[in-house]
């Protein structure tokens, strides 16, 4: 147990392109303007958390200096050092590098290797000054993402709604529960994303999800929306970028589901 009222989620599908990185940053943004304090860590080497909230030169900036993840993670420091506020009101963010890429080969030699991560942020954990942590994970399944599935609570698995979306799926649920004991983090839901109404596979992906039970399929889901690469090509939440598009109203609705999610 962590023993903190900080909740912290992670966002994890092995599948690329699923959404994962869209739906961290712009949860964490409506979260935020809900009055959350959210604290968001970019845990891959795409960097794509971190370019959401900050331009190019700013991000490559931030990767190349010693202030990252990486070298947290290499240090084993307390993460709280490594914290960057973000242009926004109760959000910051913690950015990754393009060296996370050789994060399995440095933790391959660490003792107690799965929760390198968790013990770095135990003093974010510990102050609770975040009510929020938003980890958004990679396309892998690997001593990485155990480490970031054993630090986290909760689990969403952003899905497309396409004909290999639901493709591996099992795959990362086996995972997960193959990790036992090492881990109390719990699926809080799948979120459902890239959905188009011209095609079928909005209600194909929402029927197959039903077959299994166990698993909680938010209500809110996301629409293919073309407002949200112009707010990504602009570095900033969709909300911001145009706050009546319907993608931002659905992360705003994401947003009301996760907040009330426990407290049922
Ligand atoms: N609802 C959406 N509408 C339109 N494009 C989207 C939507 N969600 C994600 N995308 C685009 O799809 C690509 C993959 O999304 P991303 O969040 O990076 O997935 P992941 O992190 O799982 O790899 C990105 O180029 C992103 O701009
Ligand atoms: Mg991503």
């Amino acid at each position: 147990m962590k023993n903190s009222k900080t909740k912290t989620i992670c966002f994890t599908n092995n599948k690329g392109g699923s959404g994962k990185s869209t739906a961290c940053a712009n949860l964490a943004y409506e979260l935020s303007r809900a009055g959350k304090k959210v604290l968001m860590v970019d845990t891959d080497m795409q960097l794509n958390l971190s370019l959401s909230f900050f331009d190019e030169e700013k991000v490559l900036e931030m990767a190349e200096s010693e202030k990252n993840l990486y070298y947290a993670i290499k240090k084993k420091d307390d993460l709280k050092d490594y914290i960057v506020s973000t242009p926004y009101e109760n959000l910051d963010l913690i950015p990754s590098s393009t060296l996370i890429s050789q994060i399995e080969y440095e933790l391959f030699t660490m003792m107690q290797r799965e929760y390198i991560l968790k013990k770095c942020l135990k003093g974010i954990y510990e102050s609770e000054e975040y009510d929020y942590v938003l980890l958004d994970a990679p396309p892998t399944l690997g001593t990485w993402v155990i480490n970031i599935l054993c630090t986290s609570d909760y689990v969403i698995v952003p899905v497309e709604a396409s004909p290999w979306g639901l493709f591996g799926l099992a795959n990362m649920f086996d995972f997960l529960g193959g990790m036992g004991e090492m881990t109390e983090a719990a699926v809080m839901g799948v979120l459902i994303t890239k959905v188009d109404e011209r095609k079928n596979y909005y209600k194909q992906t929402r029927e197959i999800l039903a077959g299994y039970e166990a698993i909680h399929v938010f209500d809110s889901f996301i629409h293919v929306d073309t407002a949200i690469e112009w707010a990504q090509d602009a570095s900033v939440p969709v909300g911001i970028y145009k706050k009546s598009t319907r993608s931002a109203k659905e992360f705003s609705q994401l947003a009301k589901e996760v907040m009330e999610y426990g407290s049922r």
